[in-house]
């Protein structure tokens, strides 16, 4: 017998819709995966054939081959699992095809049963076309945000069997959180003095101008940096459920209610790689630091010590405000418009001036060199952050607040 099941494949941030075709019929027994699968699909399988033991269903000693269609694209296994157990129960006559007419499947399984999470839950519930969409209890809260679904939460394959029999009705989905409006951000209250770095903070949030501080150790320059995000504004909900998007896809954590309602602050330590700024990766097509700041501010501290193809890497988001991934048989665009924040020191032994630096001549070169220029083009302002005043850092008048200043 035939059964199709809707699910859905993660494809760079955006989810794709896929059936999951199974057909159970004579053969040797054994499990075949078609359809372009990587690796996570054959677990997938692996997983689906252990869940069904531990609900006490027998696996049917037939031949089981699944199609993934479209059969064009690449699929990753991440949220497969659930769809295709329920195809297989389907097609070996287990459950009847009208109990899981209208629902698409989403979902990981244990060895034991129980449904888990996956990365790119927005994205992927966002790709249903169906009326409802069945999840692991865990996601339902971030299945919701997309608004267009009855949200079905599961826990546990008995669970879910249960309810498609008609025997228990469907477990009730979660409240939605309250929305979170706190700010955990940080304050320019706690900067003392600097009036021009905070005008110019204020300048690059207000005009969306990337910025470079340069200034000795102890100036203050990663302090300033980290608060610019205070200043922007919330985003909107478009842009709110494209940087959701993002991080749902990299698998990182959301604030509370779900969606990422405040610009995001990313800054990668400089021994960043270029996937990690970038994303991308061999099959994973993940999204990295650069899409996360999506909207919000990418902090780049120690500059000159990143590695040089990793910020040759950021010149293209910074012109087209996407990354660009290709490989063999997936292309994929992550979105990546930030504000770049760069903070370095002037010079190797940090101090800069004439007379205070250290440096020899060679040093001084070497380390202009690191930085290649068409990066250093692209920022609209530079400062320079001089160590504030003994007088300032002692007065204890406290700066204004981000928020007076915003
Ligand atoms: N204007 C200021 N008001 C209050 N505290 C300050 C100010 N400037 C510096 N500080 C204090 O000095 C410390 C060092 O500042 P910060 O780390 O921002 O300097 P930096 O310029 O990034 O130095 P480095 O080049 O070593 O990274 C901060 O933790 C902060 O407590
Ligand atoms: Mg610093
Ligand atoms: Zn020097």
């Amino acid at each position: 017998m035939l059964a199709s099941i809707p699910s859905a494949s993660l494809l760079g941030v955006e989810g794709h819709p896929i059936d999951v075709e199974v057909h159970v019929g004579a053969g040797l027994p054994g499990v075949t995966v078609v359809g372009l699968p990587d690796t996570s699909c054959r677990e997938s399988r692996d997983r689906a054939k252990a869940a069904f033991g531990s609900v006490g269903h027998r696996w049917p000693p037939q031949k089981v081959t699944v199609n993934l269609a479209p059969s064009g694209m690449r699929k990753n296994g991440g949220a497969l699992d659930l769809a295709m157990a329920v195809g297989v129960l389907v097609a070996s006559g287990g459950l009847p095809a009208d109990a899981v007419a209208g629902l698409g499947f989403l979902g990981q399984l244990g060895l034991d049963g129980a449904i888990r999470r996956f990365p790119g839950v927005v994205p992927l519930v966002d790709a249903m076309q169906t009326t409802g969409v069945v999840v692991p209890t865990e996601c339902a809260r971030e299945a919701a945000l997309v608004g267009r679904h009855v949200v079905r939460p599961v826990a546990h394959l008995q669970e879910l069997l249960a309810a498609l029999r008609g025997d228990e009705p469907w477990p009730v989905p979660p409240d939605p959180l309250p929305r979170s409006d706190r700010r955990h951000e940080l304050d320019l209250a706690d900067v003392r003095g600097h009036p021009v770095a905070r005008l110019a903070l204020e300048v690059a949030a207000a005009g969306a101008h990337h910025l470079l501080l340069v200034g000795p150790p102890g100036s203050g320059k990663t302090m300033l940096a980290r608060r610019l995000v205070g200043l922007l504004p919330d985003l909107d909900q478009a842009g709110a459920l494209e940087a959701t998007r993002a991080h749902s896809a990299a698998g990182v954590a959301l604030p509370a209610d779900g969606l990422v309602r405040r610009p995001p602050l990313r800054a990668p330590h400089h021994s960043a790689s270029l996937v990690s700024l970038v994303g991308g990766g061999t099959s994973l097509l993940r999204p990295g630091e650069a899409s996360l700041a999506h909207a919000g501010v990418l902090f780049l501290d120690e500059l000159a010590e990143f590695k040089a193809d990793a910020l040759d890497a950021l010149r293209q988001p910074l012109e087209e405000g996407v990354v660009r991934v290709s490989r063999a048989r997936a292309a994929v665009s992550y979105p990546a418009r930030f504000l770049l924040v760069g903070a370095m020191n002037p010079c190797p032994c940090g101090e800069g001036r004439s007379g205070a630096c250290r440096c020899s001549d060679g040093a001084r070169a070497r380390y202009a060199r690191r930085l290649s220029g068409p990066l250093l083009d692209r920022f609209d302002l530079r400062l320079d952050v001089a160590r504030p005043d003994a007088g300032d850092l002692l007065s204890g008048a406290r700066g204004e607040s981000s928020a007076d200043v915003a």
